[in-house]
């Protein structure tokens, strides 16, 4: 029996995702910003505060579009926080001066074909003018490329040098982010929460008022990629090395990322979400995650299922015994999650008995194995799991 299957946050969200880059209003918000945090560095404090009054006079719109539009289209070059932003500022810079290098060495070509092309009265007998040595033109195509390289090279250090050694205020949050086949592990040591697959981080809205997001980045088994192009470039994620990346986003939206290093069967479907939300929303599931797991007695018969099934020998729900494994991601408030199996389906009835019934049907080839629960055993663990706030 194949079950409905929504590639959660692909298919039905494209339509929307295409039409929804950024409206005008925002463009002009977030350019004005752009250039805010230009001047910061320059102390040109005066001008940034006349441009930050006049984006606060702006109609609010940068963040209007609310934290669960999905950005299903993921386009490096429209970045929507920081360091993807100074990537894609040097990308930018890099491929214009890779233009004008093209434009000037084609330019030179073409004329050099049309100007000296063969003409019915070129005398064949004898050879062209031989040119040996000449220092003029051995300068010109030796010093301007070595230029050009020590130009890109103090972009890029320039930019990477922003990048690795970021001037954070005290006011981060720290995430900790563990790759396991086929999921994201994901820890909020500062409070206490640990949740899977779905990273909610709160929005910068000014650079005025950041909120960075420090993260490290941990493998559990292979190594694997975290990736969501509109937030930050690309990072390996390998065993027994730490990486570390910072995010700093400053719209609103929920935004989509892959991994990006093959570690297996499933490597395709080891999806990230980052919902970017305002920080009040933010406390506000984290105070969510922080709470015991939902006890409902009618459940009861369901959670014994869970236990005698062993499914918590992987599965944590913070508070129950039996339930403790960390294999598998935390259950404890399973249903605050849009999706399963690490975004490979939405997290609806129908997709959750299917994966109850055979996880393999959803995601074939991911670590939980079917558990050959019969009818009875899957609702009522179905019935449990829903209660699971
Ligand atoms: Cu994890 Cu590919």
């Amino acid at each position: 029996m194949k079950a409905a299957h929504h590639p959660a946050g692909r298919d039905r969200d494209v339509i929307e995702g295409t039409s929804e880059i950024v409206q005008w209003p925002n463009c002009l918000t977030l350019f004005i910003l752009r250039i805010c945090s230009a001047l910061q560095d320059h102390r040109e404090k005066l001008i940034r505060g006349a441009l930050l009054l006049l984006v606060e006079t702006l109609p609010r719109t940068v963040g209007a579009q609310g934290a669960d539009q999905v950005r299903a289209v993921q386009n490096i070059f429209h970045p929507l926080s920081k360091p993807a932003e100074l990537i894609n500022d040097t990308a930018r810079l890099t491929l214009l001066i890779c233009l004008i290098i093209f434009l000037v060495v084609g330019g030179l070509l073409l004329y050099s074909v049309v100007r000296f092309r063969r003409k019915s009265d070129d005398d064949d007998t004898s050879e062209p003018s031989q040119v040996y040595g000449s220092n003029a033109i051995e300068l010109a195509w030796t010093i301007p490329p070595i230029l050009i390289v020590i130009v890109l090279v103090l972009i890029t250090a320039r930019t990477v040098g922003e990048i690795s050694n970021p001037q954070f205020s005290k006011d981060v949050v720290q995430l900790r982010v563990i790759g396991h086949r086929f999921w994201w592990e994901l820890q909020y040591p500062d409070y206490g929460v640990t949740a899977a697959n779905e990273i909610h981080v709160p929005v910068s809205y000014l650079p005025s008022t950041p909120r960075p997001i420090q993260m490290t980045l941990d493998s559990a088994d292979v190594a694997h990629g975290f990736w969501v192009p509109e937030l930050n470039g690309k990072l390996w994620v390998v065993p027994n090395h730490r990486n570390m990346m910072w995010i700093q986003p400053s719209v609103l939206g929920t935004y989509l990322g892959n991994c990006t290093v093959l570690c297996g069967d499933q490597h395709a479907n080891m999806l990230i979400r980052v919902i970017v939300e305002p920080p009040e929303d933010f406390e506000k599931w984290i105070a969510g995650q922080k709470a015991p797991a939902v006890a409902d007695p009618s459940v009861e018969d369901g959670r014994r299922e869970f236990i005698e099934n062993s499914c918590g020998t992987c599965h944590r729900i913070a508070g129950t015994p039996g339930a403790d494994g960390v294999f598998g991601p935390d259950l404890t408030h399973f249903m605050s999650r849009q999706t399963l199996g690490s975004g490979v389906a939405d997290n609806d009835d129908e997709n959750l008995r299917s994966w109850l019934r055979d996880p393999q049907v959803l995601k074939p080839g991911c670590r939980m194995p079917n558990m050959k629960l019969d009818d009875k055993e899957v609702d009522l663990i179905f019935a449990y799991l829903k209660t699971l706030k």
